[in-house]
């Protein structure tokens, strides 16, 4: 189908940040410093928080795309193949073949849930406005950034901006950033996005200790009408609606907490999956804690499809 007759509700949704290779070592129990013991399993998935939204967005049934940049290498094959799989369209990565994969060693503990993460990225740059300059954008009703490279993220946005205002609204692209580092430059962002998801770390870090009072002292920051939303770990999510009020959904804890890597990319896929089919913030919320509860309850994404089929 030609992008010109495409139906703005089947266009994609597009997220761009990291990609990376996550080792992750099961632990019954978190080692102790210095020891030598034994994991119960070790594996290797694709990770980052733009890649991990986008496999949910995938096991969810939306159309997405990934862009970002990736190595060569035996790496980045498993690194394709995996998006591949999960029918993630990647025309939009770029290839650095003299950069090194960036990766994280993790540490998942099955008796708490926890996830210790060591990561590293020696040299692989991040997606730059002049590469996005190139995005056909007529393919995409959703736009997200995981926040990293600001400056030049800002100047994506404005791009994306530009594009919206010759259209209709309904025709238009909804902007969703990411501030989950308490890094200052990131800040930024909040006043750019649509929908703004700002994690719990960032919170605390400027010094709030409920999502409740986060959203209240950061309202001043977002634009009119946009939409500021909270994740709180086993508290659930809040958020801020485009009329002001407030919104709470709780956790949806599984019967046992297994795995917690990636609960925030998960909450964030599954609210953008909602928002952008139309739903309602409370709804879309709620179905966010919900599926992002679930799925501490598994290791990994795959039971993320069970989840929405079952
Ligand atoms: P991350 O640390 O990965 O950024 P968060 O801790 O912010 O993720 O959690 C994101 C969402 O995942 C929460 O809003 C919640 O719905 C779900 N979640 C995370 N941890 C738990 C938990 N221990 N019990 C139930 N739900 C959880
Ligand atoms: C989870 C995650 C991992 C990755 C790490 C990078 O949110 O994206 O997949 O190793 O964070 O910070």
């Amino acid at each position: 189908m030609s992008v010109r007759s495409m139906e703005h509700k089947d266009k994609k949704v597009l997220c761009i940040g990291l990609v990376c290779l996550d080792i992750i070592s099961v632990v019954d129990k978190y080692p102790e410093e210095d020891t030598d013991s034994r994991c119960v399993s070790q594996r290797w998935q694709r990770g980052g928080n733009a890649s991990n939204s986008c496999t949910v967005l995938s096991l969810l049934g939306s159309s997405c795309a990934f862009m970002g940049s990736l190595c060569a290498g035996p790496v980045a094959s498993f690194i394709l193949e995996d998006f591949q799989k999960l029918n993630i369209d990647m025309s939009l990565v770029s290839e650095h073949a003299q950069c090194v994969t960036p990766t994280s060693l993790v540490i998942s503990s099955s008796s708490t849930g926890s996830r210790t993460i060591l990561h590293i990225n020696r040299n692989v740059p991040d997606v730059t406005a002049e590469d996005f300059s190139k995005v056909d954008l007529r393919h995409f009703k959703w736009i997200h950034w995981e926040g990293r490279n600001v400056d030049e993220q800002l100047k994506m946005i404005q791009q994306v901006a530009r594009h919206n205002a010759a259209l209709p609204l309904q025709q238009r692209i909804t902007i969703s950033v990411e501030i989950e580092k308490p890094r200052e430059p990131l800040y930024q962002l909040f006043a750019y996005g649509d929908v703004v998801f700002v994690s719990k770390d960032v919170a605390c870090h400027l010094g709030f200790q409920t999502p409740q009072s986060a959203l209240e002292g950061l309202r001043c920051r977002v634009k009119a009408g946009a939409v500021l939303i909270c994740a709180w770990a086993e508290k659930g999510a809040d958020a801020l609606a485009p009329d002001g009020l407030l919104i709470h959904s709780d956790a949806f804890p599984p019967e046992r907490l297994v795995d917690t890597l990636g609960a925030g990319d998960t909450f964030n896929a599954a609210v953008i999956h909602k928002l952008s089919n139309g739903a309602r913030l409370e709804e879309a919320l709620t179905f966010g804690c919900r599926v992002a509860g679930g799925k501490c309850g598994f290791h990994g994404y795959g039971g993320i499809a069970d989840m929405v089929t079952g």
